[in-house]
């Protein structure tokens, strides 16, 4: 399908819908280039647990993220679909995905001086042509006119089995109820912050995953796409 230089594709949803491995999926179907904005949220949070920095020190962590000159390039070859520098050194899945690292992000991500550091850079990002965003706030703030709006949700039960799986395949044994308790605290934490709350963006097309797989998803939103063009 060839796809117009300005098309944008936001796809929010909460902790575990499977929104970042449908947004790359799409992305890879329709040629464009892809970015998990969490990933940028999950970048200071790494940047703070290596220097120390609480993550309620709001200033500090806005200061840091300046300091350490963090480059976010979408590039479909990189292992991520894009790529994230900071002070030097790029991360990869294993450092952005820790349990320190998700332990910390939420309460980094409420602060309304990191969200404005990271929407400003995510405008920037999304001009250079047609992209897949994947996150929170996508569809509500960062890109309020994208042409295709997704609120992917799935119910706890299903987000639980799909990151266990996702765990154990990387040989970490949690169990159902830990897991459950963490995405419920999670979603609560995402869905009450003061700043842009998660929410489905009144255009949004609200796609429940809970019971049908990837592919489907992906070739649902496709289909949307291909009529919004
Ligand atoms: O999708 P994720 O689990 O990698 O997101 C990590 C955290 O960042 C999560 O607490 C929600 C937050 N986030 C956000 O507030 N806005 C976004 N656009 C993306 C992520």
């Amino acid at each position: 399908m060839s796809v117009p230089s300005h098309l944008q594709i936001a796809i929010d949803g909460p902790a575990a819908s499977g929104k970042t491995t449908v947004a790359f999926r799409l992305a890879q179907a329709l040629g464009i280039l892809y970015l998990d904005t969490g990933a940028m949220y999950r970048a200071l949070a790494f940047l703070a647990l290596r220097s120390g920095i609480d993550a309620d020190n709001e200033s500090a962590l806005v200061r840091l993220w300046t300091a350490a000159n963090v480059r976010v390039t979408l590039d479909a070859d990189a292992p991520l679909g894009f790529r994230i520098v900071a002070a030097g050194a790029e991360l990869d899945e294993a450092t952005l995905q820790s349990n320190q690292v998700t332990a910390i992000v939420s309460t980094i991500a409420a602060h309304a001086r990191v969200r404005e550091a990271m929407v400003r850079s995510q405008r920037e990002i999304s001009a250079g042509g047609p992209v897949v965003m994947a996150g929170r706030d996508i569809g509500t703030v960062v890109l309020p006119f994208a042409q295709v709006k997704i609120f992917l949700t799935a119910s706890v039960q299903a987000r639980v089995e799909r990151r266990r799986a996702q765990l154990l395949a990387a040989g970490d044994n949690i169990s159902e109820h830990q897991l459950a308790q963490e995405i419920e605290e999670r979603d609560r934490l995402d869905r009450e912050r003061p700043v842009s709350p998660l929410a489905p963006a009144p255009d949004a097309h609200v796609v429940d995953s809970s019971s049908i797989g990837v592919d489907d998803v992906v070739s649902e939103i496709a289909g949307l796409v291909e009529r919004a063009r």
